[in-house]
């Protein structure tokens, strides 16, 4: 049942009824045409009330059947909201909360539209790379204007209901019982002819062509590599300068276009890949959780203080502990000046900025954080200190308490077995700057329990993070794969390329940042010391040596004033550096390597493959539950770009056999060994099938 067909007195009410947003899939569409048709064939009934239930009037077209032949089966939405526009009795939408994309499409169809306060009114194709496709920019400009219409379409974002009041959009905003006033208002209505249509109002904007310029300008600055905000003006436009049908017409074409962009595609992956990713198959979503009403942070450095603030903006409060006064001093101080920068920022008022503070206290004493109901671990990424501060934590925590580390490679096994409650510890992996970026991997050890992974994975909702679960190995997913990006990275200067030119050709592809220019920022003593451990744990695994190189020289990146670039004070402007490029060079003679002219092509494949054919590894061994895991890691994590999808996703697009051929040929040249193919990549290569296949 999609949409429930019921009559009160001398009013059929179609309730849609299609969880988890009701969205317009076929089988809705199909009831919603039964229902206007059935209710026109019933001589007692007078007026049609369309509704929904649950959560949302309607989430819009239901997009898990995009691209597939239901979308395109008929009824089509716009089939649906030409049948309600055309019905012969008045149709009334009723929205009592959630109106977007499809679902404010057909309310614009029916004749009267009223809403309860706090309904989301939204078109938000946009954000899905498309537009909206069933006659959304051409009725909303029609009863909303143009400006608001313009704004609400480009940006996508929601506006609640009682904020349109005074527009054509609705007739009432109802503060009482909504379905009784649904009811009330089509008895009112219900003789009244002729019925009102808002494909006949007229958008009257004196001099439009200046402001759709000046929209155009701005939002052409903001669109990146996304085609959609841009047609999105050019749908609008029309509203204004076509006759109706026609203006329709033109929106359909651009939305079909749309809807096959790469871009489009990525971004609807990623829709459902934050989704899916708070999904574990054995710990369900009623799994009871655990109480978070206080945390504890052991270290106040980089990642604690970053940490520290997820949970004072959420309201929850903290007790970094510290080893000296001076460092926690330090750290309290760093997590003031950065609430006060948002301040300056105009992002934070006194009075949020003292309530935050207000939350956070600093101990050099494990008395003091004994009765905290998490207590997060962020200090050196060293085993024997990690060894020594979860002993302790055994010791004074309370019973039930969660012990999670932040430890970025470490096992977290490991660090289990120092206490007498594993079932308690679980890895919590922020990136830095942790209270900025999005990711949050949630590291599951062997033994942590299933109610100790439900609560840290509403807890990082909470703190409005996306939470990804990893399994243990060194790296977890994101740093797992990024080593072989960076072991790519520093082959590519051995053999020919200079930093710059790797950095500009990857975020020519779309990096936020390329490898070196990151490095620089993240400072490259943090992965010199991680290589010093291998080169004593995994032997066999070989490094360029042009990073240890540059460490020697002390070039540690933009705290140093000097890393890959040379850096002038006060300024994160990278300078190429002769100094540099005379070490890369020099070191390549030193290899006997005779350095070539490396394409922008291979230097984008090796070190996206890199990433792609670890992944492969990742899926296989479980470390990962799904490959949408990993593009979810990366696109929230490592800058990774979005209308890409993630490198799982990437990959699928290339096709995997392609990536396969790739791989094989890198597999023949220097460092060879780096390249040996995943077997599930060379698997689904040979089934036809990509990652990210059901
Ligand atoms: N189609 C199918 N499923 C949808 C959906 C849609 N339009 N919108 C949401 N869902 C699903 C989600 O995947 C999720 O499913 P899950 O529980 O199986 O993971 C579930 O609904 C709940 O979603 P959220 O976790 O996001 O729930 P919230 O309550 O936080 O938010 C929402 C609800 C505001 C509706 C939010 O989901 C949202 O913004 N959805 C996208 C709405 C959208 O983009 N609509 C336009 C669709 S395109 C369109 O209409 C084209 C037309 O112009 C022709
Ligand atoms: P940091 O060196 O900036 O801070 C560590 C802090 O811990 C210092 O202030 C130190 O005084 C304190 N400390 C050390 N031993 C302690 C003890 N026994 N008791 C109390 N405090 C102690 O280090 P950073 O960068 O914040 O890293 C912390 C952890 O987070 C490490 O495990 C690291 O691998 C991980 N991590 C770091 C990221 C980064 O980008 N810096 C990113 C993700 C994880």
């Amino acid at each position: 049942m999609t949409a429930e067909y019921k009559v009160n007195g001398s009013v059929a009410v179609i309730t849609l009824n299609n969880p988890p947003v009701n969205g317009l899939g076929h089988a809705t569409r199909s009831a919603i045409v039964q229902g206007i048709k059935q209710a026109n064939e019933d001589g007692a009934v007078k007026a049609i009330v369309i509704t929904g239930a649950g959560k949302a009037f309607s989430g819009g077209a239901d997009i898990r059947e995009f691209n597939t032949p239901k979308a395109l089966a008929e009824p089509t939405l716009h089939t649906v909201i030409n049948v309600v526009e055309n019905s012969e009795k008045p149709v009334i939408a009723a929205i009592h909360s959630v109106c977007m994309g499809g679902g404010l499409e057909l309310a614009l169809g029916c004749h009267y539209r009223i809403a309860a306060p706090g309904a989301q009114i939204a078109l938000p194709e946009v954000k899905l790379g498309i537009l909206p496709g069933a006659g959304g920019t051409q009725r909303l400009p029609r009863v909303v204007g143009l400006e608001l219409a313009l704004n609400m379409i480009v940006s996508g974002n929601p506006v609640p209901s009682e904020k349109l009041a005074g527009t054509k959009l609705f007739s009432e905003i109802v503060k009482g019982d909504l379905a009784q006033d649904a009811l009330e208002f089509a008895a009112k209505v219900a003789d009244q002819r002729p019925l009102p249509k808002v494909r006949d109002l007229k958008v009257d904007y004196p001099n439009h062509e200046a402001f759709l310029q000046f929209s155009r300008n701005t939002v052409k600055a903001m669109a990146g590599p996304f085609p959609a905000p841009l047609k999105c003006i050019d749908a609008v436009e029309a509203s204004v300068t076509k006759k109706f049908d026609d203006g329709l017409k033109y929106e359909r074409e651009l939305f079909i276009d749309l809807v096959q962009t790469p871009e489009s595609k990525a971004l609807r992956h990623a829709f459902f890949g934050e989704r899916a990713a708070s999904k574990i198959p054995d710990v369900p979503e009623d799994t009871p959780a655990r109480e978070i009403k206080s945390v504890a942070v052991i270290g106040a450095g980089t990642m604690g203080g970053g940490i520290s603030m997820n949970f004072l903006n959420a309201g929850i409060p903290v007790t970094i502990l510290e080893m000296k006064q001076e460092a926690l001093d330090k750290g309290m101080a760093t997590i003031r000046k950065n609430y006060e920068n948002s301040m300056k920022k105009g992002k934070l008022t006194q009075e949020k900025l003292d309530q935050r503070m207000g939350l956070l206290k600093g101990t050099l004493s494990y008395e003091d954080i004994g009765q905290a109901d998490i207590v997060i671990e962020a200090v050196f990424e060293d085993m024997a200190v990690k060894e020594q501060v979860f002993k302790k934590l055994d010791e004074v925590m309370k019973p039930g308490a969660i012990l999670a580390s932040n430890t970025s490679t470490l096992d977290v096994n490991k660090i289990a077995s120092f206490t007498k409650r594993p079932q308690d510890v679980i890895g919590t992996h922020f990136f830095s700057p942790a209270n900025v970026m999005k990711l949050l991997e949630i590291v599951r050890g062997d033994k942590t329990a299933k109610d100790v992974l439900a609560t840290v994975m509403k807890l990082s909702k909470k703190i409005k993070k996306t939470g990804v679960v990893s399994g243990v190995c060194d790296g977890f997913i994101g740093n797992r794969m990024i080593e072989q990006y960076s072991r790519q990275a520093g082959f590519l200067l051995e053999e020919g390329c200079l930093p710059e030119q790797v950095d500009k050709a990857v975020e020519k592809f779309g990096f936020a940042m390329g490898p070196f220019r990151m490095g620089d920022l993240a400072g490259n003593d943090v992965g010199w010391y991680i290589r010093k451990r291998r080169y004593v744990e995994k032997p066999n695994i070989t490094y360029s040596k042009t990073a240890d190189l540059l460490c020697e020289m002390g070039r540690f990146g933009q705290k140093t004033s000097a890393g890959w670039y040379d850096y002038k004070p006060g300024d994160r402007k990278p300078y190429p550096s002769q100094l540099v490029n005379d070490m890369i060079v020099k070191h390549s003679a030193d290899l006997g390597v005779e350095r070539r002219k490396i394409s922008d092509q291979e230097i984008v494949e090796r070190l996206v493959y890199a990433l792609v054919n670890e992944g492969a590894h990742i899926l296989e061994e479980g470390i990962a539950m799904r490959a949408s895991d990993i593009d979810m890691v990366y696109l929230t994590g490592y800058g990774f770009p979005l209308f890409r999808g993630g490198p799982m996703f990437y990959a699928d697009t290339v096709g995997l056999p392609n990536v396969l051929m790739a791989i094989e040929k890198y597999a023949k040249g220097r460092h060879g060994d780096a390249w040996k193919p995943a077997p599930l990549l060379a698997k689904l290569a040979a089934e036809g099938k990509g990652f990210n296949d059901k």
